[in-house]
């Protein structure tokens, strides 16, 4: 299954929940798990130790461009069955080039040999999130439950979708709503309220708290499990992993 993890704002958690929740699919339910970093800022790369300043390394530009084979760019964490196809500043060039065949090419081969890829996006709609969207099968929302503007990047997310269903990608759904970076103010159990009257089904049960272990473990690049395994941003990927193995299952 292709998921596009999407939302058209940023500083969302986007990042930080496809390295994580691909961790915990791999590490809780046994699965095989590719992460495609389509930002051309490579912080889910980065997550998983791999700088975007890395000269040595074989990237998603190198695949796209056709320089190397897409299973030359897929690097296994830890010789673990959760993978990472790292990007870089170069991928930026895709931001106005036509490239909808190249990434269906990368992706078809892949999606053969794992169980989940997880499509990490930048924060703008623009050529990466609309190619992206046109391939996948679902779509995971991370919004910024601490906001109150996530709320109309949601609803024009959720628009773009419907376009998206319409026009191009009959077969796309979403997999969920997930509230991140969720904390005791009162505009985030407002956000919250929201979202459970209107999206009730949509919104995952599982909320990511804002945890201070987390923001340090992406920059550190290592996945959360490894870095802080107690701490609650470890529990809350991992009931959200077990969340969305009772959806697709
Ligand atoms: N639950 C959380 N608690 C604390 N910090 C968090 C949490 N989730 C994300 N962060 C931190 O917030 C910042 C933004 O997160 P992240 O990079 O995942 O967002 P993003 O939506 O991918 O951003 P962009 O739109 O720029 O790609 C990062 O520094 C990250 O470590
Ligand atoms: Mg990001």
């Amino acid at each position: 299954m292709i998921v596009s993890v999407a939302i058209e704002k940023g500083g969302t958690g986007k990042s930080q929940t496809a390295v994580n929740l691909s961790c915990a699919l791999v590490k809780f339910h046994k699965l095989k798990v590719l992460v495609v970093d389509l930002d051309p800022q490579g912080t889910a790369s980065l997550g998983f130790g791999i700088s975007p300043l890395s000269t040595d390394t074989n990237t998603i530009y190198d695949v796209l461009s056709g320089r190397v084979d897409p299973q030359d760019a897929v690097y296994s964490y830890n010789d673990s069955d959760l993978c990472i196809m790292p990007s870089n500043h170069e991928l930026a060039i895709y931001g106005s080039n036509e490239f909808t065949t190249e990434l269906d090419n990368l992706l078809s081969p892949m999606s053969n040999i794992f169980d989940f890829i997880f499509i990490d996006l930048p924060p703008t709609l623009g050529n990466f999130t609309m190619t992206s969207l046109c391939l996948s099968d679902s779509v995971l929302i991370p919004v910024n439950a601490s906001s109150s503007v996530c709320i109309v990047a949601l609803l024009s997310q959720l628009r773009t979708i419907k376009t998206t269903v319409e026009a191009v990608n009959s077969k796309l759904s979403v997999l969920g709503i997930l509230a991140c970076m969720v904390n005791n103010t009162r505009i985030c159990s407002e956000v919250l309220s929201w979202l459970e009257d209107e999206y009730p089904n949509l919104l995952f049960e599982t909320k990511i708290r804002q945890n201070i272990k987390l923001a340090e473990s992406l920059g550190l690049g290592e996945p959360i499990f490894d870095y802080a395994p107690d701490s609650y941003g470890a529990l809350d990927y991992k009931n959200v992993a077990g969340e969305i193995m009772r959806r697709v299952t």
